[in-house]
């Protein structure tokens, strides 16, 4: 375990998936399960930083010892969360897969279905890590993850550029033993700088801490 070398430093992680409710009974949502968001906190804690955690719903065990640990549901909640918590941070990592689109109507009453085919018309949620780049102070260093399934590295730099990130974390979510579920990840580091950095496969608990590393650095 690495010695408390992130005492006094204030770091927001989101993590997990949101949900995006239809009616009562149906949502929409992603496979992200917390686990990598979830690591970086518990990586952030280890080294005596004074960690928020965002989450959407996830069956995971709240990390012990955070300062703060908010539970949220739809992208909507996270992004007022975020709103309420970032100025005052110093590292901002943003893991959870956000939804990017929300139901136009949400039914109060259960949908009945009849035989016609349904179509559903949805409005674009508000995108956080933008928003976070937008209005970042200068002591700030963000972190955003890319979620990608093909041109994996030219969708993720610009993803970095789009977003003013200053670390983007790429992720080929198309391997069984990467991205959303499992206990390990692979992924491809890239700064602002236009730094690379191509890692192995290793456990999500282990790559928290080089991402962490990375940004000390
Ligand atoms: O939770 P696990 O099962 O452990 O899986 C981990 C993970 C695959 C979810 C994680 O490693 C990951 O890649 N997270 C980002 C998922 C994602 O939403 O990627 P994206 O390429 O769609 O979004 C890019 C960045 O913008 C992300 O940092 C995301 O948090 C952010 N974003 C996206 C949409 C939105 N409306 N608001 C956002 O802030």
């Amino acid at each position: 375990v690495k010695d408390k070398i992130m005492t006094g430093q204030k770091v927001l992680i989101t993590a997990g998936p949101t949900r995006e409710a239809i009616d009562p009974v149906r949502y929409l949502t992603n496979h992200s399960s917390g686990k990598m968001g979830y690591a970086l906190a518990k990586a952030a804690i280890q080294r005596g930083a004074d960690v928020t955690l965002i989450t959407g719903p996830v069956h995971l065990e709240e990390p012990k010892g955070l300062a703060t640990f908010i539970q949220v549901e739809t992208a909507e909640d996270m992004f007022q969360a975020v709103k309420a918590h970032v100025d005052h941070q110093d590292i901002i990592i943003k893991s959870a897969a956000v939804a990017d689109y929300r139901p136009a109507i949400y039914h109060q009453q259960k949908m009945k279905k009849s035989d016609e085919d349904l179509v559903l018309t949805l409005n674009r949620n508000p995108d956080i890590l933008k928003w976070i780049g937008m209005h970042k102070k200068p002591h700030q260093f963000i972190v955003g993850f890319a979620a990608e399934t093909n041109d994996i590295m030219e969708n993720g730099v610009s993803k970095l550029k789009a977003k003013g990130t200053d670390l983007m974390i790429i992720n080929d979510i198309t391997r069984s033993d990467a991205g959303f579920q499992s206990d390990t990840n692979q992924v491809i580091l890239v700064s602002k700088k236009g730094e690379q950095q191509q890692l192995p496969v290793m456990p999500k608990s282990q790559l928290a801490h080089i991402i962490l590393d990375n940004i000390i650095a």
